[in-house]
């Protein structure tokens, strides 16, 4: 016969959470706590799983089916009015006792509130379990503050009696430091029985799970509790400020991992590393970085502060700057991106590419080798190999009603202030001149300019200074006039027309260390 079903209770509300979200739901370190209790089930049990919900039944099997290639099989129960743990354990009967037949000899109940809860700790509860060939143990640890649970009562020779709920409690009782962890291993077809006979004739009109304890000592079987010297394990989250508690103490697992795998970090305590990441060794992690979601970074890589990393692939040696923003990207091995960089979902940063200080990127393909260093958005874009993008490039990909795309191929060159009109093609080794608007295609190895030809006039500066302070003696006559169609290239310096044009406007030429 099969040792351990396990049984995870999720149907609760969790009103104390004050939440429109159902408690099981709130994530820790990136994950709903629930993840981590059929995870653990799963891990731990040899025969049937069953995860009971209610509450928001919909949400939560929604994440159930979503995640369900993390967890071993699992099967799905619905306690459809949510009168109690005890109520909540004995909708999974049907699962653990198909046909009236135990599936399992003992059955681990776990509530799904209390996400720090060890395989290792588990683990000892249910050798101890078959061990003592007891009928129920379950485990306890002391807190100096026991509001809230429930408390073991033991009796004169140490002895299990009962677990009384607070609301319920003799003052005495109260007074107890011993409190149940919400985590049981019990005989499963002993279990059933005694859920049929649990009452609701308690402070809060509920099947209380923890009844059976009871039961088991009153019909002189053997309980057992194992006391846990890591309370922290027993958290059981009721409250936001228990799940802040929790999220720390989660983060800081998740931290000592990553440490212990190689990973450097200057100042552990603000560094934020989701439970589902996972990090090369020799990575540096600078203060306040944040790392989430499906996201996996490769060795070597730098990545500075204050930047965020959510869902993504980054590769080997790659150097992120600081305060940039990564999301549902790809980033190839020796890329450079930041600082102050954002790169938004759909994008791949190939081998060796470089986004730089102010560089948006979204669902673009940015190729082996290709810079876009300065002041830049590049949207819906696919960009080849070598492909410089100069300071300002802007690709215009959406025209009010529909997004359309740009593509940059191998080894062209963008001057700086260049806007593309998507669609649009630039083609192989093509040279867009700085100050461009490119609405057509420009064929490979060509070059395309669209500005205004540029106008100098000798001395203008100089007289305009004149005219101002009065010093000119043509300040009677008529002045030349950029307005008259004989002079058409006259600037009057009188009237500052032609200053506002100011700015280097750097040509591609100028542009060439970008
Ligand atoms: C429970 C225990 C308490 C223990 C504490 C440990 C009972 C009666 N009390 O109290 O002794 O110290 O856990 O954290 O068991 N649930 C359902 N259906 C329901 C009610 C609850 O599935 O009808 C689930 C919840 O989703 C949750 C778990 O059971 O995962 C525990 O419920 P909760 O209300 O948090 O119990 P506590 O008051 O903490
Ligand atoms: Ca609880």
């Amino acid at each position: 016969m099969k040792k351990f079903s396990a049984i995870v209770i999720a149907a609760g509300r969790g009103k104390r959470m004050r939440s429109r979200t159902t408690k099981v739901l709130h994530p820790v370190a990136g994950r709903p706590m629930l993840w981590y209790m059929v995870a653990l089930a799963g891990r731990v049990a040899d025969a049937r799983v069953a995860v009971v919900i209610g509450h928001q039944a919909d949400r939560v099997r929604e994440f159930l089916d979503q995640s369900k290639a993390d967890f071993e099989p699992f099967d799905v129960v619905l306690q459809r009015d949510q009168f109690g743990t005890g109520h909540a354990v004995q909708q999974a009967q049907a699962v653990l006792m198909p046909n009236g037949k135990a599936a399992s000899r003992s059955c681990l109940i776990l509530n799904a509130d209390t996400p720090l809860l060890s395989r290792a700790t588990v683990q000892r509860l249910l050798a101890r379990h078959e061990k003592e060939q007891a009928t129920l143990t379950l485990l306890s640890t002391d807190l100096p503050e026991p509001r809230g649970y429930g408390r073991v009562v033991r009796g004169p020779n140490g002895h299990v009696l009962k677990v009384a709920e607070e609301a319920d409690a003799t003052r005495a009782e109260r007074a107890i430091r011993e409190v149940n962890a919400g985590i049981y291993v019990v005989d499963t077809s002993f279990l059933f029985k005694a859920l049929a006979r649990v009452s609701r004739q308690n402070a809060q009109g509920e099947y209380y799970l923890t009844d059976v304890v009871g039961l088991a000592v009153a019909e002189g079987r053997k309980v057992v509790g194992l006391k846990t010297p890591d309370s922290e394990e027993c958290l059981g989250v009721n409250t936001r400020e228990h799940l802040a508690v929790v999220e720390e103490a989660m983060r800081h697992r998740i931290r000592s991992r990553w440490l212990n795998a190689g990973v450097t970090m200057p100042d552990p305590r603000v560094t934020y590393i989701d439970d589902s990441v996972t990090i090369g060794m020799d990575t540096v992690l600078y203060p306040g970085v944040t790392l989430e979601g499906q996201t996996r970074i490769g060795a070597g890589c730098v990545i500075r502060s204050a930047s965020r990393i959510t869902n993504s692939l980054v590769g080997k040696a790659v150097t992120i700057r600081d305060s940039s923003v990564v999301e549902n990207a790809v980033i190839e091995d020796h890329a450079v991106i930041g600082p102050f960089a954002h790169v938004r979902p759909g994008s791949v940063l190939r081998k060796r590419s470089k986004v730089g200080n102010f560089v948006e990127v979204k669902n673009t393909d940015l190729g082996a080798g290709s810079k876009a260093n300065h002041l830049t958005y590049l949207g819906d874009t696919t960009i080849g190999k070598r492909v410089n993008i100069g300071a300002g490039t802007i690709t215009c990909n959406y025209d009010g009603y529909k997004k359309d795309r740009t593509t940059i191929e191998d080894e062209a060159f963008i001057g700086s202030d260049t806007q593309l009109i998507a669609p649009v093609r630039v083609g192989k080794g093509a040279v867009v001149g700085a100050g461009s608007t490119i609405m057509e295609d420009v064929p490979a190895h060509a070059l395309a300019l669209s500005r205004t030809p540029q106008v100098t006039q000798d001395d203008w500066a100089a007289k305009r200074r004149a005219y101002q302070s009065g010093t000119s003696s043509s300040k009677q006559k008529s002045a030349p006039s950029s307005r008259g169609r004989k002079k058409a290239k006259t600037l009057d310096p009188r009237s500052g027309s032609g200053m506002t044009a100011g700015g280097s406007g750097m040509t591609e030429r100028d542009n060439e260390s970008c």
